[in-house]
């Protein structure tokens, strides 16, 4: 295909409609009679979506065949269409949420995972995923914290680019969103307003999104909110700036959905023409579901607003897309069965990716629980239900799902294992007297009491901001009743974010955090409560004390006037007087079945020389009785530079399989490079002077070294 000449025999209306994604219930029918309902509703004609480049929402893949069919039956110049989708943390398969494998601390795990979801989509339609979410999030109020993975740059960056290759073992392409600092809406508030300075964005936010680019992401998709006064998809400095002229970015950039639209809203647009002149003048390539490029970009071109080159090069990226992926030659290409959708393997995949998420916030001894149990109550309203999957979960079905019920079931053949739900998981849920009852009666009679409690999965995601974090009292009344009735509970908690639940934590025995751990949450559940595995998971986000502390994350900066001291009102420092400053749990955390026992940091020399290398050593011994993995995690703070750094921020991180009494000494390369900032003339350098290095169980350890750049 010469895609140059073909852009050549291209009208102006063509070229608008190639550069327009419309959902695909607008292409689903089965006759131009059926259609023109409606377009007639949009204030189109049939001849405007003859020649739609792309669309999204769709469903079966019948419908990728029947729709591509009947839209290569009417487009004159016989370009397919392609195909995207909302990917989030797997297709059919759906393997935990992206923050609880956040959790995980292993890129190389969500790479598998991707892979995975990269198989189900060849052999579903998708030809394009809307993934990997990238955005930094510090703010547990947000709802689409969940489709993140968390609060730290580093992290988030290693996992940006493992997704990316993850998907890239298929022919699938790669849409990276939404850029930029969308994560930062202002009080959690969704779509809120971004105001930061440019050091902050690319200090804290940028990286990730580069990262993914760097491992070869072929899509950017723009984000909804203003980011200094404009919004990102009229935000020339940010895309046409920084993404196309200073990152060499030359793929495809697409709106978010309705966005061009949504600058009339946000007032820096009068009608829909200077919406689709914004839009162009940023180099935005692909309009997402609204309309104006279709109404307005022969207008624009006519007028010389804009030039054709510029409506030639988006179109030119978008067509190489297309032939990139091969749909010029096969415009079928992805609808091949393979039979690996939902597959055993697949499963065992996400089986893994949800044991290894699970982070155990407290255990007083309760857990790992035994198999010998003969009677096992499991109480509460995640206690057989398939709504643990998660928010976004694509093709995934509750119904595929294994509950936790049938999880301990399948593990424990000879065992009963009841359930009452006792409450429901509403914001609002009142505890019924007779469901309560019947709650304690069952946790009586058992020898051991599952409490799975938490937030439903349409709780996050997008549009599900959140001013209250806490759990239900309903859900607390339960508790209470149910360890009053059997000391030995554990709780089982399930959440697309972090939530305020210091009450329960309190008088819980123990509480394992499964977050929307996906198809297979039931079996990793059960496989972790019976000791099969030990729970391994890292906090990705800090666990708020209370909502009034949010945004709150670890590696914030030092104030003029600390706190010193978290439990005394200290007048004149910087903290709140009715409460606390910590958080209930810091980034990094997370308990395992054993314990770990970290030796001081030797450091191979205190003195580091510009383009050299040193190695902080630590030795981690496993001082408990039982086998378990440790995340060994380094931390460096920058104790002098010519603008604040910030207390610490993790640069390595490492995990260790340890049986009891053994140990293992962990080793991290230090070198200048990962001592870089942007100054105040954002320049990116290592400035000379001391530095700490910690290592340790999480992000508030205070085992660390000194050394000095020199
Ligand atoms: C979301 C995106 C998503 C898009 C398409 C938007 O509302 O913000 O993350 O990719 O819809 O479904």
């Amino acid at each position: 295909m010469d895609i140059k000449e073909l852009i050549e025999r291209m009208t102006i209306e063509e070229k608008a409609e190639q550069l327009t994604q419309v959902n695909s219930s607008l292409l689903n029918k089965k006759s131009i009679a059926d259609i023109t309902g409606p377009l007639s509703g949009l204030g189109l004609t049939f001849n405007q979506i003859s020649g739609i480049g792309s669309t999204l929402n769709f469903s079966r893949v019948s419908d990728v065949i029947e729709i591509q069919e009947n839209h290569l039956k009417i487009d004159q110049n016989s370009i397919p269409l392609l195909f995207m989708q909302d990917v989030i943390h797997g297709c059919c398969t759906v393997y935990p949420i992206p923050l609880a494998m956040g959790a995980a601390f292993s890129p190389e795990l969500i790479k598998e995972c991707a892979a995975m979801a990269a198989r189900e989509c060849v052999e579903n339609g998708i030809n394009v995923v809307f993934s990997p979410m990238v955005d930094m999030v510090r703010d547990a109020r947000w709802g689409r914290v969940a489709e993140s993975t968390g609060e730290d740059v580093y992290l988030n960056s290693l996992y940006a680019k493992a997704q990316v290759e993850g998907y890239h073992t298929q022919n699938v392409a790669v849409c990276v969103k939404h850029f930029a600092a969308y994560g930062a809406a202002e009080a959690g508030r969704d779509y809120n307003t971004v105001d930061m300075s440019e050091i902050t964005l690319r200090e804290y936010y940028l990286p990730a999104y580069k990262a993914a680019l760097d491992a070869g992401a072929d899509m950017v998709m723009t984000s909804f909110n203003l980011l200094n006064g404009v919004p990102a998809a009229a935000n020339k400095k940010l895309v046409k700036g920084i993404l196309r002229d200073e990152w060499g970015f030359d793929g495809v950039v697409i709106s978010d959905y309705a966005s061009f639209d949504e600058m009339m809203v946000h007032g820096i647009a009068e009608n829909g023409f200077e919406c689709a002149y914004k839009a162009m003048e940023a180099t935005g390539d692909i309009e997402m579901v609204s309309l104006n490029y279709i109404r307005y970009l022969k207008e624009l071109v006519e007028s010389g607003k804009i030039n054709m080159e510029q409506v030639n090069k988006a179109v030119e990226r978008v067509l190489v897309l297309k032939q990139k992926l091969g749909l010029f030659d096969d415009p079928y290409i992805n609808t091949k069965p393979k039979k690996k959708t939902l597959c055993k393997e697949h499963r065992a995949i996400a089986e893994k990716a949800a044991v290894k998420s699970a982070v155990l916030l407290k255990n007083d001894g309760v857990l790992p629980l035994s198999d010998s149990f003969k009677k096992i109550a499991v109480i509460g309203p995640f206690a057989d239900t398939g709504d643990i999957i998660g928010a976004w979960h694509c093709y995934g079905n509750t119904n595929d799902a294994i509950t936790v019920a049938a999880g301990i079931r399948s593990l424990l053949t000879a065992a009963e294992v009841h359930v009452e739900e006792g409450v429901g998981f509403e914001i609002g849920a009142q505890v019924d007297s007779k469901k309560l009852k019947a709650a304690v009666k069952l946790a009586k009679e058992s020898e051991a009491v599952i409490l799975a409690i938490g937030e439903p999965s349409s709780d996050s995601g997008e549009g599900t901001s959140k001013l209250n974090l806490d759990l239900s009292d309903g859900q607390y009344e339960l508790l209470k009743a149910v360890v009053a009735a059997n000391k030995n509970t554990t709780v089982l908690l399930f959440s697309g974010r972090p939530l305020t639940i210091k009450r329960f934590i309190d008088i819980a025995p123990a509480v394992l955090l499964m977050w929307h751990p996906g198809t297979e949450g039931g079996t990793a559940a059960a496989k972790l409560l019976f000791g099969r595995y030990s729970p391994e998971g890292k906090l990705p986000m800090s666990f708020p004390m209370s909502v009034g502390q949010c945004p709150i994350y670890y590696n914030r900066y030092n104030t003029g006037r600390p706190r010193t001291n978290n439990d005394i009102r200290s007048p004149y420092t910087s903290s709140y007087i009715d409460g606390s400053n910590l958080s209930l749990f810091p980034f990094g955390y997370g308990l395992s079945y054993t314990q770990f026992q970290y030796s001081e940091i030797k450091l191979s020399n205190n003195r580091l020389n510009d383009g050299d290398k040193i190695t902080v050593s630590v030795k981690v011994k496993n001082v408990g009785k039982r086998s378990g993995v440790e995340t060994v995690q380094l931390y460096i703070q920058d104790l002098v530079a010519s603008v604040a750094r910030p207390l610490r921020g993790l640069k390595g991180f490492k995990k260790v399989s340890l049986a009891p009494g053994e140990s293992q000494t962990v080793e991290f390369a230090v070198d200048s490079e990962m001592l870089e900032f942007y100054n105040e003339d954002i320049i990116k350098s290592a400035e000379k002077g001391k530095f700490r290095a910690f290592v340790g169980t999480d992000s508030d350890t205070q085992n660390y070294a000194e050394f000095e750049l020199v």
